[in-house]
């Protein structure tokens, strides 16, 4: 068969992963070729491509970033794109695409799917907020990252008696902040599934410094105050329509450095959380994925995505996967409230 092959969306470690573990087994196990499009959904409705074959995946299971480029390019918002993408496809006698990405990638795969084209989604997300699936790769690389951040400015908060604000990736869903906040012994986790009261956070903070620790806080990119509407962020919308989120961590330590006297200072992890290489689970996870990817194409499964259910990766409609976000239930965040203060 003919396969192409797509990342889209923000990077993520363990995408090399996956691209070599679909090459790898699709040459091996069933003779296939591949074509490498550039740049997500911006390759096949531009007909830009790479070489892709044994070769070209060798040395990459490491690598963060992709090897294929990445973007967040929309094709239902191009005029004429889909039919475009279509066109190309068929100029390159594919049979099937394997697209990976997040929401908006395998959203766009979802609804190319409905209009016939063969297509089979990988879910990556560092947030790990795709429904159907226990985990998405990337995720534990960027929680990873998160604490050992952490760990290391537990000394300097103690060392000032200042207050250490995080804010951490997670536009719509909490789970890096919670899972890094509760492997770092973090004082207060904030998500954007729950808003928050400054008050309590401040009480927190006082009570953190009666027991003469200094407290850290870890916030989500996406949380909200109970007294604001809408997340903190910048001018500029992609092609999705999302907002390019920012400035809740600055936002609190001027809140709290004001309201408690106390010193608070801001690091933004940003995209460190998504660079370089992957943990041994998210090579696993990704290298996984690739396999069943491509087993999956010649089984003819088509508008299905992988999914890691257990310890099992089976399929699920692609539907399914990007129709509602995976978000943090109240029981869960609760758990971690006794480390609060
Ligand atoms: O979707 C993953 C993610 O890392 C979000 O947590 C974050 O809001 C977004 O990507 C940032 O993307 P970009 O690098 O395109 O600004």
């Amino acid at each position: 068969m003919r396969v192409g092959v797509l990342t889209g969306g923000g990077d993520c470690p363990g995408l090399n992963a996956v691209i070599r573990a679909v090459v790898r087994k699709g040459a091996k196990d069933f003779g296939d070729e591949f074509v490498g499009f550039r740049d997500g959904w911006r390759g096949p409705l531009e007909n830009d491509v790479r070489e892709l074959g044994v070769p070209q995946v060798r040395g990459i299971l490491p690598r963060g970033g992709t090897i294929l480029g990445s973007s967040r390019t929309n094709p239902f918002s191009v005029d004429g794109g889909v039919e475009r993408i279509i066109d190309n496809l068929a100029s390159r006698d594919l049979d099937a695409l394997i697209a990976i990405g997040g929401e908006d990638t395998l959203g766009v795969a979802t609804r190319l799917s409905d209009l016939g084209v063969s297509v089979v989604g990988v879910p990556k997300t560092i947030d790990n907020d795709l429904s159907g699936t226990d985990f998405t790769f990337g995720f534990d690389t960027a929680v990873n990252i998160a604490m050992e951040a952490i760990d290391r400015l537990h000394t300097t908060a103690e060392s000032h008696h200042r207050v250490l604000v995080v804010e951490v990736m997670g536009r719509h869903a909490g789970w890096i902040a919670l899972h890094c906040g509760l492997a770092s012994g973090a004082n207060i986790i904030l998500i954007p599934e729950w808003p928050f009261d400054i008050e309590r956070v401040c009480n927190q903070v006082e009570s953190r410094f009666a027991t003469h620790y200094s407290p850290i806080i870890v916030v989500s990119e996406g949380a909200i105050p109970t007294t604001m509407t809408t997340e903190l962020a910048r001018d500029t919308v992609d092609a999705f329509g999302h907002a390019r989120l920012g400035g809740i961590g600055d936002w609190l330590a001027r809140e709290i450095e004001q309201r408690t006297g106390k010193e608070a200072r801001a690091v933004v992890l940003g995209h460190i959380q998504r660079g370089g290489t992957p943990t041994a689970f998210d090579r696993w996870l990704a290298t996984r994925f690739g396999l069943h990817a491509i087993t999956a194409v010649h089984d003819g499964d088509f508008g299905t995505m992988v999914a890691l259910r257990g310890t099992e990766i089976v399929r699920i409609p692609l539907a399914e996967g990007t129709g509602e976000l995976k978000t943090v239930r109240h029981e869960l965040y609760a758990e971690a409230e006794v480390f609060f203060g």
